[in-house]
């Protein structure tokens, strides 16, 4: 029996741990943010497998650290870690290693990005400014005129309002059009990979994919073929391996631990999947719905895992491109999320039972509300409505309160249309 370590605190962190945890192997999971109390949580009696939630730890390099101390860890290494950490390293791998993705121009100065964008027909339509670090989610944009552009390229060179800090680099890359989906990637040593089922997420806060970008206000997954088609999902895989490859050729190979692939279905491209950006961590929300899958479909997430960990990944035979089951998940935020969210209501309706429903909390301290995005309500079924209507019901829509018996708290906010692109063709 094995003890698990996740580092981390939110619905991802939530979601794996009900994965992990459901494992006939795992004696106890603990999930925090302080690395020394979780240790110290545990018994140990063996060292536990170390499962690393968000990005910051990875770019900082905790999971060499803790692997030279003999833990088995499950994330990416520092170096690794610098294809998220850099949008321009990433770039340049996919240049050498032949990876579909937006040309790109990368740029170290603010005359150079002021010739790029005064360039004559160079329209502000054409092209996504990212700022070449960590950002928090808050360093790509999409610029509607040249002023904008010229605004955000100088605030991500100079300025400290993309992620609180000033980047030395920025990119300018080619904007595309089409469905943008997540592949989350388990990799154990060298060329052993697994591509979980592929997810879409919905990151603008309100429904018709409006308002402001948040972390992720609802994923479902699979991705049905109605959206990704049979042909799209081989270029998909091939993507991924020349990715794993060119990383490797690279000098920086990513093993043991994620490769997160965010991909558009490109027009440009006649519908190929183009990088978009590469994590090397699990999607938040995307995990929220990628596990259940999993565990429906008879994976044991903690082997998994594990395997990937000590380098001899044990990859389920199922093939993930072709489950039975859906999953979808919708986020209830507070109000004023992003920006400003309220905290302290009271939650009602959490200890209930909702048929093919599981509750992960987020942002929730002693039953109150207590970050932006508070928790996920994911519902499952056969078919992909089947799993939106067990979600939905199990959420108060209609305000009603603690009478409802159903998930809600005063100041929540929430989607309408999670998963509308495969819904409409469902
Ligand atoms: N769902 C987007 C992300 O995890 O970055």
């Amino acid at each position: 029996m094995g003890e698990v370590l996740i580092l981390g605190s939110g619905g991802r962190e939530a979601a794996l741990e009900q994965a992990i945890g459901a494992s006939d192997e795992v004696e106890r999971v603990v999930t925090t943010n302080n690395l020394q109390e979780g240790l110290e949580r545990l018994s140990r009696h063996e060292k536990p497998l170390v499962v690393v939630g968000p990005e910051a730890p990875l770019v900082a390099g905790i999971a060499d650290e803790l692997r030279a101390e003999g833990y088995p860890v499950f994330g990416v290494g520092k170096e690794a870690a610098r294809y998220e950490a850099s949008k321009s390293l990433a770039v340049r791998m996919m240049r050498s290693a032949g990876v579909l993705h937006p040309a790109t121009a990368i740029v170290e100065n603010w005359r150079t990005a002021e010739r790029y964008i005064n360039s004559p027909g160079r329209h502000p339509l054409s092209y996504v400014i990212k700022a070449d670090g960590l950002a928090g989610g808050k360093g790509v944009v999409l610029p509607q005129s040249r002023f904008e552009a010229l605004d955000a390229a100088y605030g991500m060179l100079r300025g400290k309002q993309f992620g609180g800090v000033s980047h030395d680099v920025i990119n300018f890359a080619d904007r595309h059009h089409g469905p943008e989906i997540s592949a989350m990637v388990v990799v154990g040593d060298t060329d052993e990979f697994i591509i979980l089922p592929v997810a879409q997420d919905h990151k603008r806060r309100d429904d018709g994919d409006e308002g402001p970008n948040t972390g992720g206000m609802g994923a479902y997954a699979p991705v049905p073929r109605s959206i990704m088609s049979e042909q799209q999902y081989g270029q998909l895989q091939e993507s991924v391996e020349k990715t794993l490859a060119g990383m490797r050729a690279f000098g920086a190979p990513l093993e043991r631990g994620l490769l997160y692939g965010g991909f558009m279905l490109s027009e440009e491209e006649g519908g190929k999947p183009v990088v978009i950006e590469y994590n090397v961590r699990f999607g938040d929300p995307e995990t929220q719905v990628i596990m259940p899958l999993l565990q429906a479909a008879g994976v044991d997430v903690y082997r998994l895992l594990r395997s990937a960990a000590e380098g001899s990944l044990e990859a389920p035979t199922l093939d993930m491109s072709q489950l039975a089951v859906s999953a979808l998940t919708v986020c209830l935020a507070a109000e004023g999320y992003p920006e400003s969210p309220v905290k302290g209501d009271r939650i009602w309706g959490l200890g209930e039972h909702y048929p093919n429903v599981t509750v992960q909390p987020a942002g929730i301290k002693d039953g109150k509300t207590a970050g932006g995005r508070v928790l996920y309500v994911t519902g499952t079924g056969t078919t992909l409505t089947e799993a939106a209507d067990a979600a939905y019901a199990a959420i108060d829509t209609q305000h009603g309160g603690p009478e409802s018996g159903k998930v809600g708290f005063p100041s929540m906010q929430f989607r309408t249309d999670i998963g509308h692109q495969a819904l409409a063709h469902a």
